[in-house]
């Protein structure tokens, strides 16, 4: 929630300020704003400009008032949290006398007490927000004869809450300095030039060094140096790496989404999720997992924790784990987790599922399994994030940066994650033969196949789409691995075309849901494959069911399966593979007629209305 950039080098600011604003977006729209130390007249000063709505709205403002040339600056992209999302909340925010221009990602809890205490004193506030006392707070100690950075060291020791703070000071233009607690920050580092960014996005195009930062840690950026320091000024280092992807990664391609992009990247996203984690011999190596053998085999639970998608990736993963591993699996809300007071032990491992890696509820959640004692274990696909670095050990899931709001090749490349980690397991702990978990990993190894064949029926997924234009409600039936997808094509439905839209057990329906169909109400039904006839017999009698009170069925069934024709009022066609992995291919279907209906009804797909991509607040 929120991009931030932070800028010194030889370019003019403002071009690359803007231009890494416009990579994080995705991060929140409700306004995007810019402050750059202007030197011209051989005074400092802070020249900037803040608006409501989209980063388009401020380039504009910009393009008809253009801002002094300046080698430092910073930027900011909101998701609103205090106060409404005006011009005026937007940031930066300024000091009573402009000297200082701060941005800010995250909340400030105590700002109600710093604010009363700022006002005591006489200084007037111009917006609602809970990060103008920053600005105010840190002008007060350069006035006092501070550098920003010990400004911003004393500054942090006083806030409570979570934040990522970065700002500029008009009378040093040589330095950008930002903060950061239980809020995502990372520094480019570049030659004669150096960055800060939300993510890594935000600075690509430039270099592909980063370097992540602890918990409250202040950095100071100049030209040529980066220097990192505890919230009390004592030296610190931050942990320096490069990044795996360029910037083609980051554009979208010649789509018209993100999220299409991402949905049609899924082949390869599954292809990487996989590489290198199995020899030939079918014997699976997660050098990753740094939980020893040993630790793996007192798993007595594992508790998955995550929110949305994550959370759907995670219910999948309960019905592979315990049928490989047979060790009870429980999968719960990430912000829910900790207020149950669960029950958690030495033995207990908790998988924290997380695309992003800086969800804040599942962040809290870990920190809440790990102060009891228990191990663990993130799946992840953002480098470097929060998440992974507070867990005992990490899968990354390699999907490479997802973009869009709604989370796809995410979701994929989670679940892959998640059938490896089972099968690792069951591996240490022998409950699979080695040619069981080499069969299953054959079978993985076709997904990327199998995830094409899917996507390579898109044309007619978008005709359907099109039907569906005018649709205002829509339901989703599936059963077993099938239930979780059948929440996940709702998720995606509310998310992006704003539509109702729920996802049940089909088992369920005739304990109330079945009430809700009447004629011509729109139904995905996910069959299971034949294999487990048991389930197969009951899904259809399902279906039968609904089509009898007038439900317009649209069945995603496998190739060969004509038992269901004559109930399919629309059929969509997935590849045969075993039941537990059919959640892979499932999904595909959902993701491109959510993408499309969305695009169709004239919804920004990318950005929908009131989210953003990391929720980094609880
Ligand atoms: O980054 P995370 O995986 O922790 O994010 C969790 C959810 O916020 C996320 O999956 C959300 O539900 C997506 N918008 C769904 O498309």
């Amino acid at each position: 929630m929120c991009g931030i950039v932070g800028y010194v080098g030889d370019k003019q600011a403002q071009g690359v300020v803007i231009e890494g604003l416009r990579r994080l977006e995705y991060r929140g729209y409700d306004s995007a704003g810019i402050a750059l130390v202007d030197t011209a007249d051989g005074d400092g000063r802070i020249a900037s400009d803040k608006r409501a709505g989209k980063l388009a709205n401020l380039e504009k403002a910009i393009g008809e008032a253009p801002l002094p040339s300046s080698t430092t600056g910073i930027g900011h992209t909101r998701w609103a949290t205090h106060g409404a999302p005006n011009d005026e909340n937007a940031h930066p925010h300024l000091g009573r006398v402009s000297r200082v221009a701060v941005v800010h990602n995250g909340i400030i809890e105590n700002f109600a007490l710093l604010r009363t205490e700022l006002e005591r004193a006489g200084h007037e506030m111009l917006s609602e927000t809970d990060t103008e006392i920053a600005a105010h707070l840190l002008e007060l100690e350069v006035q006092a004869g501070a550098d920003l950075t010990t400004a911003m060291q004393n500054v942090c020791r006083r806030l409570e809450g979570a934040f990522t703070l970065v700002a500029v000071d008009a009378e040093d233009p040589s330095r950008v300095v930002a903060a950061r607690r239980n809020s995502p920050l990372v520094v480019g580092v570049g030659e004669g030039e150096n960055f800060i960014g939300s993510d890594v996005a935000a600075f690509i195009e430039h270099t592909r060094e980063a370097m992540e930062l602890g918990q409250d840690q202040v950095v100071t950026i100049t030209r040529d140096r980066v220097e990192v320091t505890g919230f009390d000024g004592s030296p610190a280092e931050g942990q320096r790496y490069h990044v795996d992807w360029d910037l083609s990664a980051a554009e979208k391609d010649g789509y018209d989404w993100f999220m299409r992009k991402e949905i049609f990247e899924q082949p390869r996203a599954v292809a990487d999720a996989m590489l290198g984690r199995h020899d030939g011999s079918g014997k699976l190596q997660l050098d990753e997992v740094r939980l020893s053998e040993d630790e793996l085999r007192t798993v007595d639970k594992i508790i998955i924790v995550g929110c949305g998608t994550a959370n759907y990736a995670g219910l999948v993963a309960k019905y592979a784990i315990e049928h490989w591993t047979r060790i009870p699996c429980e999968v719960e809300l990430a912000h829910e987790f900790r207020y149950r007071d669960p029950i958690l032990t030495r033995d207990t491992l908790v998988v924290a599922m997380s695309q992003s890696g800086e969800t804040a509820d599942t962040l809290m959640a870990i920190r809440h399994a790990r102060a009891q004692g228990s191990r663990v274990l993130a799946i992840c696909n953002t480098n470097g994030s929060t998440i992974p670095r507070e867990s005992d050990a990490v899968i990354y899931t390699h999907a490479g940066p997802e973009i869009g709001v709604a989370s796809t090749k995410g979701f994929l490349t989670q679940l892959i994650a998640c059938y490896l980690l089972g099968l690792y397991l069951a591996q240490v702990r022998g409950t699979k033969f080695g040619d069981e978990i080499s069969q299953v990993l054959d079978e993985l190894s076709r997904m990327p196949e199998h995830v094409q064949e899917v996507l390579d029926q898109a044309e007619d997924v978008y005709a359907l789409a099109a039907q569906h234009a005018q649709t205002r409600s829509v339901l989703f039936l599936g059963r077993h691995a099938g239930f979780p997808i059948a929440l996940e094509g709702a998720l995606k439905l509310k998310e992006l075309a704003y539509i109702h839209a729920e996802g049940f057990a089909a088992g369920e329906l005739k304990h109330g849901p079945i009430a809700l169909i009447e004629d011509g109400l729109p139904v995905f039904c996910i069959v299971p494959p034949r294999g487990r006839d048991e389930l197969h017999q009951k899904m259809v009698s399902a279906i039968q069911e609904i089509r009898a009170r007038g439900a317009r069925t649209i069945v995603l069934a496998e190739e060969g399966d004509e038992s269901i024709t004559p109930y399919a009022d629309e059929l969509i066609r997935l590849p045969r593979v075993p039941t537990l992995l059919q959640p892979v291919v499932s999904v595909v279907p959902l993701q491109l007629f959510a993408c499309e209906l969305a695009t169709q009804m004239g919804h920004d797909v990318d950005q929908p209305r009131n989210l953003a991509k990391s929720v980094t607040v609880e």
